[in-house]
């Protein structure tokens, strides 16, 4: 079963076509970063508007000269995202549902990130453990099952992938700041600067906003000592962060005795994050699930591959729009 993915949530349109949630035939992402990047984040109208010029040409793009005769169902991101950017993706989704006469289905955008774990991994099948680290996200979720999902934690403030674009602006790198601060950091000493690490013990919740208020102090008032250079502070800066997201999932698959980890969202494209979950997973003895790298940041395989699991097993393929849309279980069809 072919599914055509249509992701508009944030500043990235994309298209997919995911064959039986696993297998990508097609992925392309057309992205807004030099819109955006003068402003230092995402400006919504200016986003919405990129959608409504990028969308269409995209598809025809990912479709190709076949058009849809291979498709037989569309899934499309209904939240959470920025409002304008979710309504061009399931208006237009929803009209090539019925010009073609195929279903429609809304995946959460949060979701989608965990299934990015499935995509290309053929082995892996939940229980599992999944972690999103995202812009607007970090969560700790048990994926029980296609659609069957435990909250463990979130971040009380700040997300991680928040902390990265804050910090990399306060050390005067490009947005966005995630990927400045990992190649900055590749130059730089870890241990220069010894930034806190917020545990927030006895929960599975995380806390990066202390951290950022830490860099800010740093960085406008140094340590009484000698001022470390920028490639120092960002390596230090992102070693705190990856501290606590290792230990706490690693806690947190132990705890729940779960033997596999996925971790999606952007900022599981890091390479130190990546680099030190593959270390914790061996010694610890759990299977590490990593997304390649192109389907850590915002795509539409994972919508596709999502929208596959949610069309055979969930009782609602609602598309209404949604800015804060929690990551919920679907009410199933039937037991699986
Ligand atoms: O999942 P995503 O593409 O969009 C959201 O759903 O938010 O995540 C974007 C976030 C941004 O904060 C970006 O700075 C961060 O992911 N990010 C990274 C890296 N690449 C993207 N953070 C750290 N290291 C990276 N290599
Ligand atoms: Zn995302």
């Amino acid at each position: 079963m072919n599914i055509l993915g249509i992701e508009t949530s944030c500043d990235e349109t994309a298209v997919a076509i995911v064959r039986d949630g696993r297998h990508v035939l097609k992925s392309a992402v057309a992205s807004q970063m030099e819109i955006h990047s003068p402003f230092k984040g995402v400006v919504p109208e200016l986003a919405s508007r990129a959608h409504v010029e990028r969308l269409n040409p995209l598809l025809e793009k990912v479709l190709g000269a076949g058009g849809h005769r291979s498709i037989d169902a569309i899934a499309v991101t209904t939240g959470p995202g920025l409002i304008g950017c979710l309504l061009v993706g399931t208006v237009t989704a929803q009209t090539l549902g019925w010009s073609w006469d195929l279903p429609v289905v809304g995946v959460n955008h949060l979701e989608g990130h965990l299934f990015a774990g499935l995509v290309e991994h053929h082995g892996l099948k939940p229980p599992f453990l999944g972690l999103i680290v995202s812009g607007g996200h970090t969560e700790l979720v048990i994926f029980q099952g296609y659609g069957r999902y435990k909250r463990l934690g979130a971040t009380r403030d700040d997300a991680a992938g928040e902390a990265f674009d804050k910090v990399a602006n306060l050390l005067g790198l490009p947005f966005p700041g995630g990927p400045a601060i990992d190649r900055a950091a590749r130059r730089g000493n870890r241990n220069a600067v010894v930034f806190p690490r917020a545990w927030i013990l006895g929960t599975h919740d995380f806390s990066f906003s202390g951290l950022k208020t830490s860099v800010s102090n740093y960085v406008r008032f140094g340590n009484g000592t000698k001022r470390a250079k920028k490639e120092d502070i960002a390596a230090s800066f992102q070693e705190s962060v990856v501290d606590v997201l290792v230990k706490k999932t690693i806690d947190a698959a132990q705890a729940h005795q779960m033997k596999s980890i996925v971790v999606g969202g952007g900022v599981a494209a890091n390479s130190r994050l990546r680099q030190r979950f593959l270390e914790a997973a061996q010694k610890h003895h759990v299977k590490i699930y990593l997304p390649d790298l192109k389907f850590c940041t915002d795509n539409a395989a994972m919508i596709a591959a999502a929208g596959y699991y949610k069309l055979r097993h969930a009782r609602s393929k609602d598309i209404r729009v949604s800015a804060n849309l929690p990551i919920e279980s679907w009410s199933l069809a039937h037991a699986h």
